[in-house]
C-alpha cells in the first residue's frame, strides 16, 4: 500500500484527546474491531453522543479480515461519520498491542494515527529499547503519530491473586520508562485483564441472593501512585470490558455456555475515567453484544439464513453498549 498519513484519511492522533480528557476528567473509548457492523455500531454510537473514539485494530483483526480492509474501513468510517452529520469526526485508528516494531511501522505506513507496541512481557531495559524505537519512527513522520506503551503485565486468568499483584506496575518504574522512551501514553497493570473471565471464582464473593460473583476492587492505591509520579501524563486501562451479566444470561438463555463469566464493574471504571485514565479498552463486551442478539434471535427464528436478518440485532445491540459506555461510564459524550 502506498504510504500514506492518517491526516490524508482525516483521521486525529491522541494527543489533543488525551490532554483534554484528563483535563475534563473522561476518558475516550477505545473499542476494537474486525467486522464492519461494529465499525458501522462504534461510528453510529460516537456520532449520535457526540463522542471522539479510538478504533482499534488487534493483530487477530489483522490476521481475519486482512490489514488493508481494516484500513480502508477505517477511512470510511470517517466518512461515514460525515455522512450521518458529524462535521469534524474526532476518529483515531490506533493499532492494539503491536508486537513488533515491523508491525507498527506498516501501520503507521498505511495511515494509522496511533499505535500501541506491547513490550510489557520483556525486560525493563528491552521493553524500553523496543517503545523508543517505535517512538522514534512514529514521532519523525510528517504528521505525528501517537504511541501508547505498556509497563506490567495484565493478569491472566489463570494467575493467583498473589502472582496478579506482582505483575502491578511498579509506579517506581513508570518515570524512567515514560522519560527514556518518549511514549505518549502508558498502558499499566492494576487489576483488569483481558476477556469474559477476568478472575477465578475463587478471587471473588458471590452475591448470596443472585449467586453472582462480585470480583475484587481494582488496585486505585496504585494508580493514585503512578498519577503521583506523572502528573498530566495520560494513562490506559485495557482489559476493561464489564461483561454485562444481562448478556451473559441470555447468552446461556439461548444455548450458549459462559459460566462464572465476570468483569470490573462500571462503577470502577467511571472512577478511574475521571483520573487521569484517559483511554479505556472495550472488546469483549462487543463480542457479548453481538453474541446475545444472535443467538436470540436465531432461537426466535429457526428459519432464518439471511446474514442480514441477524446481523441487524447484532449491530444495534452492540451499538445500544457502546452508547451506554459513552455516556453512563466514560463520560465522553458531547466533547465534539
Ligand atoms: O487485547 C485483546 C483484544 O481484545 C483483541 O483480541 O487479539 O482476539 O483480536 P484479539
Ligand atoms: P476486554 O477483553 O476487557 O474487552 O479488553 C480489551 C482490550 O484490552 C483490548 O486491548
Ligand atoms: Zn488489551
Amino acid at each position: 500500500m502506498k504510504k500514506t498519513s492518517y491526516k490524508e484519511l482525516g483521521l486525529v492522533n491522541t494527543k489533543q484527546m488525551f490532554a483534554k480528557a484528563i483535563k475534563g476528567g473522561y476518558a475516550i473509548p477505545a473499542f476494537n474491531f474486525n467486522t464492519m457492523e461494529q465499525m458501522q455500531a462504534i461510528v453510529q454510537a460516537a456520532v449520535e453522543t457526540k463522542s471522539p473514539v479510538i478504533m482499534q485494530v488487534s493483530k487477530g483483526a489483522r490476521k481475519y479480515a486482512n490489514p488493508t480492509i481494516l484500513r480502508y474501513m477505517a477511512q470510511g468510517a470517517v466518512e461515514y461519520a460525515k455522512e450521518l452529520g458529524c462535521k469534524k469526526p474526532q476518529i483515531v485508528l490506533h493499532l492494539d498491542h503491536g508486537d513488533s516494531f515491523e508491525t507498527c511501522k506498516s501501520c503507521i505506513d498505511s495511515g494509522f494515527s496511533s499505535v500501541m507496541i506491547d513490550g510489557s512481557s520483556l525486560p525493563f531495559a528491552e521493553n524500553i529499547k523496543l517503545t523508543k524505537k517505535v517512538v522514534n519512527y512514529a514521532h519523525k513522520q510528517k504528521d505525528y503519530v501517537t504511541v501508547e506503551a505498556e509497563l506490567g503485565v495484565l493478569a491472566g486468568v489463570e494467575d493467583e491473586v498473589s502472582a496478579a499483584e506482582s505483575h502491578y506496575t511498579k509506579p517506581e518504574e513508570v518515570v524512567e520508562f515514560a522519560t527514556k522512551t518518549g511514549c505518549d501514553s502508558l498502558a499499566i497493570s492494576i487489576g483488569t485483564s483481558h476477556g469474559a473471565y477476568k478472575f477465578k471464582p475463587e478471587q471473588c464473593t458471590r452475591d448470596p441472593k443472585t449467586g453472582k460473583l462480585i470480583p475484587p476492587p481494582l488496585a486505585f492505591d496504585v494508580l493514585k501512585a503512578i498519577e503521583k509520579k506523572l502528573p498530566g501524563f495520560p494513562i490506559v486501562l485495557h482489559g476493561s470490558s464489564s461483561v454485562p451479566q444481562e448478556e451473559v444470561d441470555t447468552i446461556n438463555k439461548y444455548g450458549g455456555k459462559l459460566p462464572d463469566a465476570v468483569g470490573i464493574p462500571e462503577e470502577q471504571l467511571r472512577k478511574a475515567a475521571k483520573s487521569a485514565v484517559c483511554k479505556i479498552n472495550i472488546d469483549s463486551d462487543s463480542r457479548l453484544a453481538m453474541t446475545a442478539a444472535v443467538r436470540k434471535h436465531f432461537a426466535e427464528h429457526p428459519d432464518h439464513f439471511d446474514p442480514r436478518q441477524y446481523l441487524t440485532p447484532a449491530r444495534e445491540n452492540m451499538k445500544k453498549m457502546y452508547i451506554h459506555k459513552i455516556m453512563k461510564v466514560l463520560g465522553s459524550n458531547d466533547k465534539l
